[in-house]
């Protein structure tokens, strides 16, 4: 019987290894940069002509190579980074297998000129994995590798390349997370003759930062510090006012080496609680360190991805170093004193003396003998105030005159209010005379049954009445134009669509979405006792500076800057 296997030539053999670490020219920028970051360079250089299809350049003035070695180096599995498999373990180059150099050869053109400052430099010019030429040369000490045609003998995978402008823009992403990997090395990156990066050597980390992602972007950026069992998180996170739903950008790090991993940005996103819209995305930049032994790098063709052996300890502490680094944030970002003055204020707010009734109840004009005796008179909040646009509350403060978005500060109150209620006994409801129905599909009568409890807590009695019809018997009251039967469906939709999913805390996410529906809207005329009781519900609350969604509660406009601009300074 004929034989069927056969091992495969070398040279196939490393065309298809090649296929797995040589997806496009940015993977061969970030191999080269490696290689040059490994053998300590303190300046690296790359130039692409035509997005990399035509030319990728990289030179480093790291180590360099003795020529055999140069040599040696261009063989499959040459290395001088690891001699034994217990060696991988806490490997601290990037480099390991000694498979880059020969893959990548065995798909283009290359030249290597490297000179180690012993004897003289050497040149290799290699097509197609085939060693064409071994001859002096004269370099400095360090490495250029230069590609060209990339891909000319797998016409295949050339097919595959996209445009000069999206190879190039891979290629910069991976020259900025290397970049942001070694603050130390200088980078420069240039396409056609454009330089796209530079950054000098010996920066500290938060430098390389604003260099790589732009002083803007930086500067919403507040630090994580973090420790907790077997993991240190330090970095940097993106305030949650600052977030936008697109254009946020993310790294990751494992003692030092980059890496992709959805999950663990959303255990940081997790971190920002309700601190944050959902639809918006902040910038994450997350350095984790943790015993070599407990992280597999080894187990992505291109090293993009590694393993924890805690996966659900680093998803934890990644939530936990994000969440404390905000909530410091809370006290640092304020906006200058935007209490009233001490003596415009009796000594009746001081937080501790408003009930979770009097917040659930807020603007409840409707019951008890208080609102009919004019309850603000007594409420200790005296400096005049006034509603502009329907939409904003403003009054004096001690340092400038301080504005308030109504709806952003009813939403907070609530959610204040709810989230007790949520984990207490729940929210005082009215009992309705007629009750309401509603029809509901499929999916969200089963949200409704899966969260009668809470809904229950926040004050809606409701039962589930044969076929798709629910009755609600009671409903919670936050303010007078309060459309509670909306609220609900908007609840049970929200639900029934899996947007409470994923979320570290639902009960979180569940007041921050009652709170938003139930707020009063921008445009609606509040009487001044309603500002009144808005303002000292607001100021008994543990008020961060932006609301659920993230946007800014309150707004001071110095009197300093009144002063400038009326030219009295
Ligand atoms: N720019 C460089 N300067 C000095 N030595 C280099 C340079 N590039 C490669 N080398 C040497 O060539 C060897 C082979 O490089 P190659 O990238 O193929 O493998 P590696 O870096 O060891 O492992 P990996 O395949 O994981 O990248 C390296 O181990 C290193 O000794
Ligand atoms: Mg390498």
């Amino acid at each position: 019987m004929a034989r069927r296997i056969a091992i495969l030539p070398d040279a196939v053999a490393d065309q298809i290894a090649a296929g797995e670490v040589v997806e496009r020219p940015a993977s061969v920028v970030k191999e080269l940069l490696e290689n040059a970051l490994d053998a300590g360079a303190t300046n690296v250089r790359v130039e692409l002509e035509n997005g990399g299809k035509v030319l990728i350049e990289v030179s480093d003035d790291g180590t360099g190579m003795g020529r055999e070695d140069a040599v040696l180096a261009l063989d499959r599995h040459a290395t001088s980074k690891v001699r034994s498999a217990a060696d991988l373990v806490g490997v601290a180059t990037f480099g390991f297998r000694g498979e880059a150099l020969p893959a990548i050869a065995s798909v283009s053109r290359l030249t290597l000129t490297t000179h180690d400052a012993d004897g003289e430099g050497s040149e290799l010019a290699v097509v197609g994995g085939r060693l064409e030429r071994v001859a002096p040369a004269a370099r400095q000490r360090g490495t250029t590798v230069v590609i060209r045609s990339l891909f000319f003998n797998t016409p295949a995978r050339r097919k595959f390349l996209r445009s000069a402008a999206s190879e190039t823009r891979a290629s910069h992403e991976a020259v900025a997370t290397l970049a942001l990997a070694h603050p130390n090395t200088g980078f420069e990156f240039y396409a056609d003759g454009t330089c796209r990066l530079a950054v000098p050597a010996n920066q500290d980390s938060a430098e390389r930062l604003a260099s790589v992602w732009g002083r803007d972007l930086a500067g919403t950026l507040v630090p994580v510090q973090y420790a907790a069992g077997a993991f240190q998180v330090t970095g940097f996170v993106q305030r949650p006012g600052d977030a936008q739903p697109t254009g946020r950008r993310t790294q990751l790090f494992v003692n030092g080496r980059p890496f992709k991993d959805p999950f663990l940005i959303r255990a940081a996103e997790a971190g920002y609680r309700a601190a944050i819209h959902p639809g918006d995305r902040p910038s994450i930049y997350l350095r984790i360190a943790v015993a070599p032994e407990d992280v597999d790098v080894n187990v992505h063709p291109a090293k993009l991805e590694v393993r924890f052996r805690d996966r659900i300890g680093v998803e934890r502490v990644v939530e936990e170093a994000v969440r404390a680094a905000l909530g410091s944030l809370v006290a640092a970002a304020a906006v200058g004193d935007w209490r009233p003055l001490p003596d415009a204020v009796g000594h009746t707010w001081s937080g501790s003396s408003l009930q979770l009734s009097d917040a659930a109840q807020l603007f409840d004009s409707q019951e008890g003998p208080s609102t009919t005796e004019e309850p603000y008179r007594d409420s200790g909040f005296h400096v005049p105030i006034v509603q502009v646009f329907d939409s904003y509350i403003m009054y004096e403060g001690p340092d400038g005159v301080i504005i308030v978005d109504q709806h952003s500060a009813h939403e907070r109150v609530l959610y204040e209010a709810v989230m007790m209620q949520l984990r207490g006994v729940g929210a005082p409801a009215q009992r309705l005379l007629l009750p309401l129905t509603f029809e509901l599909t499929d999916e969200e009568l089963d949200a409704f049954e899966a969260h009668g409890e809470e809904l229950r807590r926040l004050g809606y009695e409701a039962e589930a009445f044969g076929g798709r019809t629910v009755v609600i018997h009671a409903v919670p009251t936050p303010h007078p134009h309060f459309d509670a039967g909306a609220c609900f469906k908007e609840i049970v939709a929200d639900l029934a669509r899996g947007r409470f999913g994923g979320w570290a805390n639902r009960l979180e996410r569940f007041a921050a979405t009652y709170a938003c529906r139930a707020a009063v809207k921008a445009g609606e005329r509040l009487e001044e006792r309603e500002m009144r009781e808005l303002l000292l519900q607001l100021f008994a609350t543990d008020l961060p500076p932006h609301d659920v969604h993230g946007r800014s509660t309150i707004v001071q406009l110095p009197r300093e800057e009144l002063e400038r601009r009326f030219g009295r300074r």
